[in-house]
């Protein structure tokens, strides 16, 4: 069966830290989360995957074509990325510039770029923020400008390092919901998150990563009743608990 993305062994080394052995593999139209502490390498696996880093040994197939030197350009043209900093992928001088930045690069017709512009921001709901410089946002702006940016150039993969960090309860929700209808369009999508909530309400399944090995993979409904989960993860509700029995023991 033909994989969105199929991580096939894969490890790499920083100084410090390795990545060991990672395989996992994200399903045509599936929405995955790829879940863990800090620290314990989502965002590497994000840059491996980005070709921005290179595996020491194994493969990355997007779509059945490795990830290589030679494909990058070209796998790039279907696979969206949004970075966990959005000040790390904005850089044109105005929003408008900035999220045009991609079409034109697909060689698109002016009028085309410009409709994909618009309906991109307007997606987003960054519409009144058009001819505003990129680095005159809020966070939660400067992320969802990015997004525009990359859903401008209709990729068929998403990549979604920490989507929801920083966000409010409203962007959040935003967020969720431009996501619900990327994936409506067909879109297969991963994200990294360090939250439960995320996982059980948007994920199909869930990839957790500790230390830089992939310790569980499998549905999210088997996922929320698993201690391998929880234990990698944190479990807020039973943090929550546990802070409520004793305050109300202090009040007593
Ligand atoms: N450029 C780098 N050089 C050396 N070590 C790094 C680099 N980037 C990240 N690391 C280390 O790799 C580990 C995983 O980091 P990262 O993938 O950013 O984790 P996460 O995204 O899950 O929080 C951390 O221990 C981090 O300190
Ligand atoms: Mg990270």
């Amino acid at each position: 069966m033909t994989c969105a993305i199929d991580v096939d062994h894969v490890f790499f080394k920083y100084d410090e830290f390795k990545m060991e052995d990672i395989n996992f593999q994200l399903h045509v139209g599936e929405q995955k989360a790829l879940a863990g502490l800090n620290g314990s390498g989502k965002t590497t696996l994000f840059k491996l995957l980005l070709g921005l880093l290179e595996p020491d040994s194994g493969d990355i197939y997007i779509f059945d074509k490795k990830l290589t030197k030679d494909t990058l350009w070209e796998i790039r043209q279907d696979v969206g990325f949004l970075f966990q900093n959005p000040d790390d992928q904005l850089f044109a001088p105005t929003v408008w510039e900035d999220v045009a930045f991609g079409p034109r690069n697909l060689g698109l017709s002016k009028e085309e770029v410009e409709d994909r512009v618009e309906w991109a921001l307007d997606r987003v709901d960054m519409s009144k923020f058009v001819n505003r410089p990129v680095n005159q946002m809020s966070h939660g702006q400067a992320k969802r400008v990015a997004l525009a940016g990359i859903i401008a150039m209709r990729p068929s993969i998403l990549i979604l390092d920490e989507p929801f960090s920083g966000l409010d309860f409203k962007m959040v929700t935003n967020m969720i919901d431009i996501i619900g209808r990327l994936r409506q369009e067909g879109a297969s999508i991963l994200f990294t998150t360090h939250n439960s909530f995320f996982i059980e309400t948007l994920s199909d399944s869930v990839a957790v990563i500790k230390e830089g090995r992939i310790v569980y993979d499998g549905p999210t409904k088997e996922a929320m009743r698993s201690r391998t989960v929880f234990e990698n993860i944190g479990d807020w509700g039973q943090l929550r608990k546990q802070i409520m029995s004793t305050r109300s023991s202090l009040l007593e």
